[in-house]
């Protein structure tokens, strides 16, 4: 479709049966009009992921100045410091670029220099390290998995709420064999994935795809996260699909985690509305959850029987239908509305294939909204 004379917007092309995702080509990030950044808003709530091909010179403040037009009142990136504790398990995944404090650098393998970090080592999460169960290791190259689908949120924090958009920069990319990725739970799906990709899918699709019940469910159901669950989850292992938790009582005791107060716990609504669209998307973090609070003021806090209703509710939106693997090309821009979408890294890289993404998204001010909002 074109927009004006210069601006077009292109379906990317997917083999899923869950349509989303538009190329935007014609615009200037670093010199963004008004209405240029209208059409790119219009488009990341219409479509949940917009991509933007050879952005290698974007600079880092002009990928955070992208980012924060989404949300202008936030400067803070979306972890702040919760990344930094030693026992956290985001710690070793991002170093953060001294010149732009709110875009941190991620991927694998060593850097010597890039953007003002010297000599750092980065690691692509693998997941062994998390899944309670992993491909063997003959298998490792050619068979993976999907290591955690998340929400790019801080969960913890009164003025910590989840970003709205965050940006994704692929400055280096291996080039790359394909990888089988398997779900490993017993149903024998599995998908045919580029290495290293990044998986989506929308939650607006794994709302419309639920049984009436459930909706109704979704709609009136909170969930409360746990106060720092990156570290209360830690000595946690994750089941094979990444979408949620093993339950055998590993989570950290709240005594044995930094402060809490209770009014930086976070509660939200299952079900987000899109504020452009006004449709609703399932969000939740599967493992990050603690408690569901019903409609009817009955809390459950038994966590194996929290995540059984989760993982119930969110299992048929990654069908491998439903899930959108992006193939990276260096210079490729993604930006996800964090709100929409659920997303994971896949993928194992050898200890000599670099890596290199910029990622920045901003803890934003506003709590999502839900269906009764
Ligand atoms: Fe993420």
């Amino acid at each position: 479709m074109t927009v004006e004379s210069s601006v077009e917007l292109l379906p990317i092309p997917t083999p899923s049966a869950s349509k989303f995702g538009v190329e935007i080509k014609g615009l200037d990030l670093a010199n963004l009009s008004d209405s240029d950044f209208e059409i790119i808003e219009q488009a990341l709530y219409e479509h949940q992921v917009v991509l933007f091909k050879n952005q290698q010179s974007l600079s880092p403040y002009h990928q955070y100045a992208l980012t924060r037009r989404f949300s202008p009142t936030s400067t803070t990136y979306g972890h702040d410091n919760t990344t930094k504790a030693p026992t956290s398990i985001l710690h070793p995944d991002l170093k953060t670029l001294p010149s732009q404090p709110q875009v941190q650098l991620i991927g694998n393998g060593f850097v010597s220099s890039y953007e003002g970090l010297t000599n750092v080592q980065l690691r692509h999460p693998h997941h062994r390290t998390f899944h309670k169960t992993a491909i063997p290791d003959a298998d490792d190259l050619s068979v993976t998995r999907f290591y955690r689908w998340h929400i790019d949120a801080a969960l913890y924090g009164a003025d910590m709420q989840p970003p709205k958009v965050t940006t994704l920069l692929a400055v280096k990319v291996p080039t790359g064999r394909r990888q089988t990725l398997r779900y490993d739970d017993g149903t024998g799906d599995e998908l045919d994935v580029p290495l290293g990709t990044t998986a989506f899918t929308s939650g607006e699709k794994s709302y419309d795809i639920l049984t009436d019940e459930q909706k109704s469910f979704a709609r009136s159901t909170k969930v409360e996260y746990a106060p720092h669950p990156y570290i209360w989850m830690s000595a946690a292992k994750s089941l094979p699909t990444g979408l949620g938790m093993v339950s055998e009582n590993l989570e950290k005791p709240l005594e044995a985690l930094p402060p809490i107060d209770d009014r930086d716990i976070q509660i939200h609504p299952m079900v987000w509305r899109n504020p452009v669209t006004g449709n609703l998307a399932l969000q939740i973090h599967p493992s990050a959850v603690r408690k569901l609070h019903l409609q009817d003021g009955t809390v459950i806090d038994d966590l194996a029987e929290v995540r059984r209703r989760v993982y119930e509710l969110l299992r048929p939106g990654i069908a491998p239908a439903y899930v959108y693997a992006h193939d990276w090309s260096e210079g490729d821009l993604v930006l996800f509305h964090n709100r929409g979408v659920l997303h994971t890294v896949c993928g194992a890289f050898g200890e000599d294939e670099v890596r290199m993404f910029r990622q920045c998204n901003l803890a934003d001010t506003e709590a999502p909204v839900g269906f009764d909002a």
